[in-house]
């Protein structure tokens, strides 16, 4: 393999101590991602190192393609009906694991499969790590149709939450609207501080139109933090703690 950039470097070691927890037998959610590529991986690595028997779940076209490639053979959620652990990356963590994703437009079908685990783990360098949510845009998933009343519902709750006023920007990929495996669009709000993550996803949560938005609460249970050198950092959550 090629000298890894210090950033990759570090979403590998992750991933390794990720991969590291699968035991034979396990079912297994796929997450979405440049970490969760290392991920897939070194998963494909110890499959075929030791024979292990897994259920893989993915969460994303891209990464079942990858996986595919690598060897895994990739069921679809409703035919496994429940994970052990899923492994995904994450565009921001806080102090209680609290997150942003969907950097990659992935986040409806992460946080379905995520929240049909007993447990998910997430894997990221230490960029991820934050004090508050949101100097990450917060991705919105939302129905093409009405796109426009949606957006002015997103910005009345905006306002009623004293949430910054920069636009909300449709995302684009190579010059186009980028569409979600879902065939959806996202709008990315610039919110720079979520004082009150578990208010916000309420209210996104209420709008006609909105499929998911980006915050993942309470879901995740350990958080593994690679550094350039290989070591990693555990981060837990503790039950219970908003
Ligand atoms: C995909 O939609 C996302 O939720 C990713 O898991 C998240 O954006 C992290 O991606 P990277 O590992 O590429 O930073």
């Amino acid at each position: 393999m090629p000298e890894l950039s210090p950033s990759d470097a570090a979403k590998d070691a992750a991933a390794r101590a990720a991969v590291a927890l699968v035991q034979d037998g396990m079912r297994l959610g796929l997450g979405t991602g440049s970490t969760a590529v290392f991920m897939v991986h070194r998963l494909a690595e110890r499959v075929r190192a030791e024979g292990l028997r897994l259920r893989c779940a993915a969460t994303s076209r891209a990464t079942c393609d990858l996986a595919g490639q690598l060897g895994l053979r990739i069921e679809e959620l409703d035919e496994i009906g429940w994970l052990d652990l899923t492994i995904d990356g994450a565009d921001e963590i806080d102090p209680d694991l609290n997150l942003i994703k969907g950097g990659g437009g992935a986040h409806l079908r992460e946080k379905i499969t995520a929240a049909a685990s007993d447990r998910m783990v997430v894997i990221a360098d230490p960029g991820k790590v934050v004090e508050t949510l949101g100097a990450f845009h917060l991705p919105v998933e939302v129905i093409p149709f009405g796109l426009e009343v949606t957006r002015v519902h997103i910005q009345r709750l905006l306002d009623s939450a004293g949430l910054s006023q920069r636009p909300m920007l449709l995302r684009q990929r190579d010059g186009a609207v980028f569409r979600t495996d879902e065939d959806n669009v996202i709008l990315d709000l610039s919110l720079d501080c979520i004082g009150d993550p578990a208010q916000l996803a309420r209210g996104l949560s209420t709008i006609p139109g909105v499929v998911e938005h980006g915050l993942f609460l309470n879901m995740c249970q350990l958080a593994l933090i690679g550094s350039p050198d290989g070591s990693v950092i555990e981060l837990t959550r503790i039950e219970g703690v908003a």
